[in-house]
């Protein structure tokens, strides 16, 4: 990267404290706001296979960052929403990648195109939904996927990305795998949901169940439902614009069968649910709770208090302070329980 020559639009020392969640202190070496596919393309010359120094930043939601960063960032701020196509099962709704996600779901609502009321409030942009396929209360953004375009920097083209190319998994995609995304190398410009016209709701989640029934809701369409996801929410995670945070900070980990018998069998209440290739999923926030670490601080870090998996900044907080944090929660738990807790954000 010559900087000398980078084009006009990309600034210089961009303070990134605003643009991060958690509300860490850092600076780019250099930072684009990316409004178009012809900027990127005019940075494409700039980008080196397997070089780091792209960063591609959405919300910064899912973001810790670690200290100043001596490389590019692209903050992608690409707008637009619209129906582009229709068949007989379902309506194709596109968004630029720049749009903010909670928005785009209340518009989708509001257009009466439901499916994906069960993630409301979920912070953060639409290009970044699928790097690490956002879920909850029983829905992931990959059911509802369809493609997406993503500008290959080391190509200089737009390529298009199916279901399958995407890979998802639980809270992963291929965007995620191998570096990909840290590479920079493809920037998500837009994506296209499917949203089902024979639509059914997914109310079995027993936080979003108990919800309705206190509201006497028997048959709740999806505005009720999306309605109930957010008072769920709202009860329980600390909204980022008052309490700096990232949401879960760690995967509720997946543990064999046999280990999940053995911790069953010390702590019956532990939450856990069986999964399709045979393992068992645990829940974090519960293995945290137990150590002690709900409500707990160490130094202007700390265990938010209504839900443990929820890592908050108190105010004033350095990514090395994020990091002592982690690291004595995953030692915690792994003494307690003998689970390793893996982080979920994207660390920089
Ligand atoms: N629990 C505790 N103590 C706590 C927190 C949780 O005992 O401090 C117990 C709960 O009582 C419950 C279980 O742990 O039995 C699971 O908790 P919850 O239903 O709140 O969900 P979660 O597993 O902690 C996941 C997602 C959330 C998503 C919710 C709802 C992950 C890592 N987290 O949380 O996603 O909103 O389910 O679907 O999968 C995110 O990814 O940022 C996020 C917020």
């Amino acid at each position: 990267m010559h900087a000398a020559d980078l084009p006009d639009f990309v600034e210089r020392e961009a303070n990134l404290a605003k643009r991060n969640t958690l509300g860490l202190p850092a600076h780019a070496a250099l930072y684009a706001r990316i409004t178009s596919v012809e900027q990127l393309a005019a940075l494409a010359d700039f980008y080196a296979p397997g070089d780091c120094r792209f960063f591609v930043l959405g919300g910064g939601s899912n973001l810790v960052l670690s200290g100043d960063f001596d490389g590019l960032v692209l903050h992608m701020a690409m707008s637009g929403r619209a129906l582009v196509g229709e068949d007989a099962d379902a309506w194709y709704v596109r968004a630029g990648a720049g749009e903010n996600w909670h928005d785009f779901v209340q518009w989708t609502l509001a257009q009466g195109w439901p499916g994906l009321e069960n993630l409301s409030l979920i912070p953060g942009t639409v290009g970044a939904a699928p790097i690490q396929n956002i879920g909850a209360y029983g829905l992931e953004a990959g059911d509802r996927f369809h493609a997406l375009t993503a500008f290959d920097m080391q190509r200089g083209e737009s390529v298009r990305f199916d279901r399958a190319g995407c890979r998802f998994g639980y809270r992963d995609s291929v965007f995620k795998q191998e570096g990909w995304h840290l590479d920079g190398r493809f920037v998500i410009t837009d994506v296209t949901f499917r949203l089902p016209k024979h639509w059914q709701p997914l109310t079995g989640y027993a936080d979003i169940a108990k919800e309705l029934a206190a509201q006497a809701i028997e048959e709740a369409d999806a505005r009720q439902i999306a309605d109930a996801v957010i008072a769920v929410r709202q009860s329980k995670l600390p909204d980022p614009a008052e309490i700096p945070n990232t949401g879960s900070f760690f995967h509720n980990p997946v543990v064999a069968a046999a280990t999940a018998e053995q911790l069953l069998a010390a702590y019956p209440n532990l939450p856990h649910y069986p999964q399709a290739d045979g393992g068992v999923k645990l829940a974090a926030g519960w293995l945290i709770d137990q150590a002690g670490w709900k409500g707990k601080d160490l130094g202007p870090v700390g265990m938010y208090e209504k839900q443990a998996l929820v890592l908050v900044n108190r105010g004033g907080a350095t990514g090395a302070d994020v990091l002592a944090l982690m690291q004595a929660v995953q030692r915690d738990v792994q003494e307690k329980f003998g689970v390793e807790l893996t982080p979920e954000p994207v660390f920089l």
